[in-house]
Parts: structure tokens; C-alpha cells; sequence
């Protein structure tokens, strides 16, 4: 058993030497101990923004979030800095990814989102990485062929996307992406990204997203071979952009954003 006085003593000893250890730090010439916190243009400073801002929805370490990966590079090298900046601080209109900047309560300033940009692609890009089939990113809307869309799809993608979901089946390996209410979360830039760059990070399931490099999958699930074209990506897009039962629903997601839309 402690007796009380032998506590007492405890806690002023405990004092004392604390007291003469912060005495010892102020003795004079003994550099300042600070440490800068990385910027965001760095690896290391990017990476405590995209864990506390994006790894939810775009995946911890950038894959296999229930939004497209950022960790890759293909898509990383294909996208125009201005694009992606401007996607970081507007959001993307009617869908779930939300903006860091602009008139926001808790906005991020254009410099720091700039720098995030750069971090991000320090980390995890590769200026040199280009797509196998060199097809554009950017979805420009305009004339396409949304029947031979339809024919593509049913060439290449229903066995793996079948439009209904057969009850009590799992040779289904990804949801319909023809369902209307799907098309409703998602906007056509994403229907594009996600053809044109797959998912590379989805190597564990049984069957990945390919980018438009292929391979597919004929209606029986046998392997077929061969690109797609810039024209058959605008095809698709239009054929499921067209299957959409409404436009895009376009939720108030924060008191934030609401602020931007009374300006
Ligand atoms: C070998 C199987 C396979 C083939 C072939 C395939 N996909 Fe996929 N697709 C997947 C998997 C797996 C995912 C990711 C899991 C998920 O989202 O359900 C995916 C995801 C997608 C997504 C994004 C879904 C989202 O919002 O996250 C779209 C859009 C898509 N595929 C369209 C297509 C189109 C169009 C084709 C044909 C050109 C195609 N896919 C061919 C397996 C495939
Ligand atoms: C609440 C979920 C959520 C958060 C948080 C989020 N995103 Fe997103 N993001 C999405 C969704 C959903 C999309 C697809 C939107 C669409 O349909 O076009 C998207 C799209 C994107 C795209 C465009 C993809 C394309 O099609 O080329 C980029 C780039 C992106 N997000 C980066 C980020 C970064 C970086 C952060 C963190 C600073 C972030 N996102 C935070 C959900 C989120």
C-alpha cells in the first residue's frame, strides 16, 4: 500500500524534474526543434488530404473504393491538370463526388488544391504511362450511335453486365450497368472513364473490368479479342446514357454546397 505522504513526494519530485527539463530546452544557442508538415505537393503531404478527403469513396491507398481508383497511372497521365482541378473544386454536377473549393464553408484554396494535384501525381502517376488504345478522356457530347452502342454491348459486355441479375445465381461477376436507377448516380464522364480505363485495381475478382484494350466477353462468356475505337466508346456511352430513367439526380449534399448555389 502507497502511504499519502510518500504520493506527495512522488508528485514533487515529478515536478521538479519536469520543471528543470523545460528549463534545460530554453538554454540558449539550442536550435528550436520544429518540423515543417510536408506540403501538399508531396507524396507525403498529399497523401494525409486524400486519406481524410477521398480514400472513402475513391479507396484507401486509391483502389478498390466504391469510386473509380485514383492510384492508376494510365488515367492518372490522361487527364488534363485543368480538368482535374477543376472536378476538385466544383465536384462533379449531379453526382456523389463532391468540390473541396470554391465559395464552400470549409473550402480548400485554389493554390492548395493545385498543390494536391501535383502530390497526387507524384505519388501515384507516371508521365510517361499512356493508355494502350490512346483514347481520349474527356466525354464531348455530340453525334453518336447509340444502336450500334447497343450492339457492342451485346457483343462484349452483357455476360459479365447481364441487364437483369438472375435470381440465385453467382456466375454474375458485376451489376447491371443498364439498370435506370444505376444511370441515375452516374454521369456520362463516368461511363466513359470507366470504359475507356477499366479497373485495374479489381485483379482479385474473377473477372476485371478491361479498359478498351480488352479482352471482353461474347454473350457465352468466351474471350473476344480486339480495341475498341474512340467511336465505339461515344457508341456505348450513348446507348446506356440513353437507358437513363430521368436525368441525374442531383442531390443538395451539404449546407456547403447550398451556400455556393445561392451566389
Ligand atoms: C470480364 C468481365 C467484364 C467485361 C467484359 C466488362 N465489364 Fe464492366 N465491369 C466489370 C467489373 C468486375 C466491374 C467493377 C465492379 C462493379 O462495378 O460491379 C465493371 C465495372 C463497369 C462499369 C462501372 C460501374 C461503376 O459505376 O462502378 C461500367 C460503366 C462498365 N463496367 C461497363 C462495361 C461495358 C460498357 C463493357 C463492354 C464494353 C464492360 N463493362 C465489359 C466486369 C466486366
Ligand atoms: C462522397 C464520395 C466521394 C468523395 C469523398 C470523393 N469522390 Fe471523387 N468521385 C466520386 C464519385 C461518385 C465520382 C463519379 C462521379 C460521376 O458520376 O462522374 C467521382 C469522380 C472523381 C473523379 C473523376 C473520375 C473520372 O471519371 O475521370 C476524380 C478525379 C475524383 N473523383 C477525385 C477525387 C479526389 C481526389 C477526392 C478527394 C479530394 C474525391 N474524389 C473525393 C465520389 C467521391
Amino acid at each position: 500500500m502507497i502511504r499519502p505522504m510518500m504520493r506527495v513526494n512522488t508528485a514533487v519530485a515529478l515536478t521538479i524534474a519536469l520543471a528543470s527539463l523545460a528549463a534545460c530546452d530554453q538554454l540558449p544557442g539550442k536550435p528550436a526543434l520544429r518540423v515543417a508538415p510536408p506540403t501538399l505537393d508531396t507524396a507525403a503531404g498529399f497523401a494525409g488530404f486524400y486519406s481524410e478527403n477521398c480514400a472513402g469513396c475513391h479507396g484507401a491507398d486509391g483502389t478498390q473504393g466504391p469510386a473509380r481508383p485514383m492510384r492508376d497511372a494510365v488515367y492518372l497521365a490522361a487527364v488534363p491538370d485543368d480538368a482535374m482541378f477543376n472536378m476538385l473544386r466544383n465536384g462533379i454536377e449531379g453526382t456523389r463526388m463532391p468540390g473541396f473549393g470554391g465559395n464552400r464553408i470549409t473550402a480548400v484554396d485554389d493554390a492548395a488544391l493545385t498543390a494536391f494535384v501535383k502530390g497526387m501525381r507524384t505519388a501515384w502517376g507516371n508521365a510517361s504511362a499512356t493508355a494502350p488504345t490512346n483514347i481520349a478522356w474527356a466525354h464531348q457530347p455530340g453525334k453518336a450511335d447509340a444502336e450500334h452502342g447497343r450492339e457492342l454491348f451485346d457483343a462484349r459486355c452483357v455476360s459479365c453486365h447481364p441487364r437483369t441479375q438472375p435470381v440465385g445465381s453467382s456466375a454474375t461477376v458485376s451489376g447491371s450497368v443498364t439498370d435506370p436507377f444505376y444511370l441515375r448516380l452516374v454521369s456520362d464522364q463516368h461511363l466513359r472513364t470507366s470504359i475507356v480505363f477499366g479497373r485495374n485495381d479489381l485483379n482479385s475478382a474473377p473477372a476485371n473490368m478491361p479498359s478498351a484494350a480488352g479482352p471482353f466477353q461474347d454473350g457465352n462468356g468466351q474471350r473476344v479479342d480486339g480495341a475498341l475505337s474512340s467511336s465505339d466508346v461515344d457508341d456505348l456511352v450513348a446507348y446506356l446514357s440513353g437507358l437513363r430513367s430521368s436525368p441525374l439526380y442531383a442531390p443538395p449534399t451539404s449546407a456547403a454546397q447550398s451556400k455556393d448555389e445561392t451566389k
